[in-house]
């Protein structure tokens, strides 16, 4: 018997060795891989680089707690706020992130009432479950933390309905991700904004999955000129070692005093020295332009493929995050299964959407070999 909860869906085979965008199971059969294990390994599998600062820094000093001060926290904080006032907490995963999130606009704004929306996600533990907008991630877990409320994305009527003076804080994702790869529009995202500043309310946005280079440029944000309260990273900012990080507006840090919240782990050495220089690397221009460039290539490949398919209702995204919406589940399981049989691993996205987010290391002929991968099999007859 396996003595694991049950609570994956596993594949069985397990990947056991990887080297930049490809990765290796068990029985020796190679992927090219459209997942970076979900958002995560934005800088590829087994960088030299990230490989040597992190066994430099486990060969000096693992852990300290934060009873001292800590300069590798100090420095990636720096990195993250791109020269901007804004002041970050270390943590170890995305909803933890998001929890702090919740827990500093509350106590910031000494209201409670939380706007999210439907379809959302932005994690597993109580605050951050509760800030999701999907009944079937809820289901069995009541009661949930009060005063959060769901409207629906992508639309401003039903947001200025329930928002008022009330109101600690919006929280969104500007490309819904667990949710079917779904951009948030431009207009929108300002009106919310603008609907926050009216009313006193904080806006954060969830990066967990966008930020980090993910769609283009550092921040998902910057591409919709707009400057959260509070925005929360996690995945790609540790390039596998694990770490989330709650970033706000410098005028909240008093909010957080000393005692009001923490973590044992959050912002731990080996951590930071990684998130640090994965931050160096990708929060560059020159990197930056060539995601937009290869999701470019991407997208319109892509687009070539389905033109003439009429089973696929949609492509959408930015940069290297992009969903290809199928008409069902059951053709959405068997193209994921289809594509890891031809060598190429994908993910999905709720249950008709296949996501794709390859590493953003991916190269331009990486590119075309999974695209030609997924137009055999997009296009086969079964599907
Ligand atoms: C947008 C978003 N928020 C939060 C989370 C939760 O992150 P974690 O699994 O690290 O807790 C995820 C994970 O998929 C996510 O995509």
């Amino acid at each position: 018997m396996s003595h694991l909860f049950p609570n994956y869906q596993r594949k069985e085979f397990e990947l056991v060795k990887g080297s930049a965008n490809r990765l290796t199971d068990q029985k020796g059969k190679n992927y090219l891989d459209f997942t970076s294990g979900i958002g995560v390994m934005n800088l590829g599998y087994n960088d030299p680089e990230l490989n040597q600062v992190l066994s430099d820094q486990a060969n000096l000093l693992w852990h300290t707690p934060n009873l001292y001060e800590n300069h590798l926290q100090e420095q990636t904080a720096e990195l993250l706020a791109n020269g901007k006032d804004y002041v970050s907490y270390f943590c170890n995963s995305g909803a933890e992130a998001n929890e702090a999130a919740i827990k500093l606009a509350r106590k910031a704004t000494g209201k409670s009432q939380i706007i999210t929306f439907t379809n959302s996600f932005h994690g597993r533990t109580y605050g951050a479950m509760s800030a999701t907008g999907q009944a079937s991630i809820h289901a069995g877990f009541d009661p949930l933390v009060p005063d959060f409320i769901y409207v629906p994305f992508n639309e401003i009527e039903p947001l200025k309905a329930v928002i008022n003076h009330q109101t600690a804080a919006v929280m969104l994702e500007l490309i819904q991700g667990e949710g079917g790869v779904v951009p948030a529009k431009e207009s929108w995202v300002q009106e919310v904004q603008a609907l926050c500043h009216e009313f006193g309310v904080l806006l954060i946005i969830d990066e967990i999955q966008t930020g980090i280079g993910r769609t283009g440029s550092f921040y998902a944000y910057e591409q919709y000129q707009i400057e959260p309260d509070i925005f929360t990273l996690a995945k790609g900012l540790g390039n596998g070692i694990p770490v989330g990080a709650m970033i706000g507006k410098a005028e909240l840090a008093g909010h957080f005093s000393p005692g009001s919240h923490g973590s044992t782990f959050g912002g731990n050495k080996l951590a930071m020295c990684v998130a640090a220089k994965v931050v160096e690397r990708i929060n560059q221009p020159v990197f930056l332009q060539a995601v937009q460039a290869k999701g470019e290539q991407l997208f319109t490949g892509l687009l070539k493929i389905v033109e003439k398919n009429t089973k696929i209702k949609a492509v959408r995204g930015k940069g290297l995050m992009i969903g290809i919406e199928v008409e069902d589940p059951h053709t959405l399981n068997y193209l994921v299964d289809q594509l890891q049989i031809a060598g190429l691993l994908t993910l999905k996205a709720g249950q008709t959407v296949l996501r794709l987010l390859p590493p953003l290391t991916i190269t331009e002929e990486e590119i075309n070999q999974g695209l030609l991968i997924l137009e055999k099999v997009l296009n086969s007859e079964a599907s």
